[in-house]
């Protein structure tokens, strides 16, 4: 271990996959070091439940003739014997399903239209592409990349490849353009929130990458990353600095945190006692500040990846299951309204999130959002000075995305092999697909599919093998933040805490205590998870709430990754009212290690405790629930 690694997170060499004991069925087994085995008598993981086969589009009758299918689903996934998963499958999503529209006439940036045929992707023969971490790159790399770039920049503007158009694929898939519903084509579609985020960005990606390596006539270009889950790299990499001459620069991003170590769980420290603590990226190692952060970093990562990360429907998010989805079972509007929510996995809602929001620019303060105060002009109509990246309908206008994006990716990749985790098998998943643009000369249309980016190699690129060496933040010692021997710790109820209503309002700095949630035993084969739906929030503003468990109220608004009570958080990046107002989230998080670690695994109930971090309201429709899922969903 080196100087900079935090004293209680460290990598490990020796990763040795734990096997579920008692699984048969290989889906989604949980990923474990050789210490987290020892330490514990079994293991568990989620994933999504699979089911029938071909229902979706169905009218209603025929979706009742078809119930022997549903119920022959059944048997083989207990899980949805229960009356709460009414999405029984997710939505395949294809090019006959989403559309971008543009009802303003060129105001909306869809893609460019074509006649030309679409042909299926096809996997690449070698593997050519090593990406490095670009704050290791070398000399003549940095020059390949910022050349390629610039030659990127300079295509026209309607060059279906051109840098405007990149930033504009990402803005119209994530803004509200695309409509979703072969039938009714007004629902939006957004690629974030569900388990289309990792595959969608990795195809973006790609075809990005070639098309850089195409511009500067080498097929070996491969996009570096952001490393920022390692000590050196928690600072934004010095190639995307500097000034306008440097095309991988971009103007709108917060300089004030530009070159300071990176916080990335800075929302919620903004909120603790004393504040944010901001420091510079040369801040000595060995200064105590140095490495509380670096350890709180590393701490959130191991969070991301181990703890919280267990299984596909943990890691890469919950089913993409629209309303069209959830009505074809019959269900009422209230009914429906909890239903189609979907819930982003820990790959997203956490470094990802995190990252956004430290680059992009801070709104100016006191003084309303335009194009005069900076900033840009959403779908919807409004102005958001968040921009660049703080906002997912400008992010794709600064390089560094694309960069941050492959460090994303990477830790999928690390948690797809090293960490041996496995996506879904659902056919709604595997073969849902998209079409982009790839050929800088004569582009073409590719329809790729999920199934078909699972494995990088496939793609012709991977990541530098030294770089997956030490990972710094596979093992990791927790805190914990109070005392939870019986009696130390007196539970919300005794202390007088009266139960929430419902719809409930978070406010910032006033957690709310939610006493004796119900907690299901135990049972062979499966997983508590914690359930947060039906959260109404304005999706144009910032939105993050930290979740704990039988922490009393005084002492929460510390709680944080670093602790074995946090359970996890709601957050999002900021994107336009696409849909004309509030929208509807979800989080579904795994807690069996919370419950194992404050000695709760046992009990009947625990409180549950709601610590909001941002200043825009957020509704809570309903209670939060525990339930048990099947270990493999
Ligand atoms: Cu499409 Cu990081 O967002």
């Amino acid at each position: 271990m080196n100087g900079c690694m935090a004293r209680v997170c460290a990598g490990s060499s020796t990763l040795v996959p734990f096997s579920p004991v008692t699984s048969t069925t290989p889906a989604c087994p949980s990923k474990k070091t050789t210490v987290a085995a020892s330490r514990r008598s079994r293991s568990v993981s989620c994933k999504a439940t699979g089911g029938d086969e071909g229902l979706l589009w169905l009218p209603r009758r025929e979706v009742l003739t078809g119930l022997t299918g549903v119920a022959a689903g059944l048997v083989g996934y207990p899980g949805l014997a229960s009356a709460e998963d009414t999405c029984l499958k997710g939505d395949k999503v294809t090019e006959k399903i989403v559309e971008c529209t543009d009802p303003a006439g060129g105001k909306i940036p869809c893609p460019p239209t074509s006649t030309s045929k679409i042909i299926d992707f096809k996997p690449e023969s070698a593997v050519r592409r090593i990406r490095h971490p670009a704050h290791l790159l070398s000399r003549e790399n940095q020059e390949k990349y910022k050349e390629a770039v610039a030659k990127m920049k300079a295509l026209p503007a309607e060059h279906p490849l051109s840098f405007t158009e990149q930033a504009a694929i990402h803005e119209a898939y994530c803004d509200g353009h695309y409509r979703f519903d072969p039938t009714n084509k007004d629902r939006p579609f957004d690629v974030h929130f569900s388990w289309i985020f990792g595959p969608w960005h990795r195809m973006s990606l790609y075809f990005y990458e070639r098309a850089l390596g195409q511009l500067i006539g080498d097929d070996t270009f491969a996009l570096p990353y952001w490393n920022w889950d390692t000590p050196a790299g928690m600072v934004v990499p010095p190639i995307f600095r500097g000034a306008s001459a440097n095309p991988l620069y971009d103007t709108n991003r917060n300089s004030m945190l530009v070159d300071k170590l990176l916080d990335l769980d800075y929302l919620t420290s903004l909120q603790k006692p004393g504040g944010a603590v901001i420091l510079p990226f040369d801040e000595s190692p060995h200064s105590d500040k140095y490495k509380e952060l670096v350890y709180s970093n590393l701490a959130l990562l191991h969070q991301q990846q181990i703890r919280g990360g267990r299984g596909a429907r943990n890691f890469l998010g919950e089913k993409f299951c629209t309303e069209a989805s959830v009505k074809s079972q019959g269900l009422t509007t209230n009914e429906l309204r909890d239903k189609k929510t979907k819930a982003q996995g820990s790959l997203e809602r956490m470094a990802h999130t995190s990252l956004h929001m430290w680059v992009g620019k801070n709104p100016p303060s006191g003084v309303a959002c335009s194009a005069d105060t900076g900033g840009v002009l959403a779908h919807d109509g409004n102005y958001n000075c968040r921009n660049d990246m703080g906002f997912l309908g400008s992010s794709g206008r600064d390089p560094l995305f694309y960069s941050h994006h492959a460090n994303v990716d990477r830790l999928w990749h690390i948690w797809s092999t090293k960490l041996r985790g496995k996506g879904f098998p659902d056919p709604e998943w595997l073969d849902t697909s998209f079409v982009f643009y790839d050929g800088i000369d004569n582009p073409q249309r590719v329809r790729i599919k999920f199934r078909d980016v699972l494995d990088a190699a496939n793609l012709g690129y991977t990541y530098d093998k030294e770089s997956e060496k030490d990972l710094p933040w596979v093992k990791c010692d927790l805190r914990t933040l109070v005392p939870h021997d019986k009696g130390a710790a007196p539970r919300a109820k005794t202390r007088g805490a009266a139960p929430a209503q419902y719809p409930l309002t978070l406010n910032k700095g006033t957690p709310v205590e939610v006493p004796d949630v119900a907690l299901p035993a135990a049972e062979p084969g499966k997983q508590r998870v914690l359930i947060i739906d039906g959260i109404v929030y304005d999706p144009a503003d910032q939105n993050k709430f930290d979740v704990a468990i039988n922490v009393p109220k005084e002492k929460v608004g510390e709680v944080g990754p670093t602790h074995v009570e946090y359970a996890g958080s709601f957050s999002i990046v900021p994107s336009s009212k696409e849909g004309g107002g509030d929208l509807e989230g979800k989080v579904a998080l795994c807690i069996e290690e919370v419950l194992k670690d404050i000695g709760a695994a046992s009990d009947e109930d625990v409180d549950v405790v709601l610590v909001p971090r941002t200043a825009a309201d957020i509704k809570l429709s309903v209670p939060p629930v525990i339930e048990n899922f099947d270990r493999d969903d």
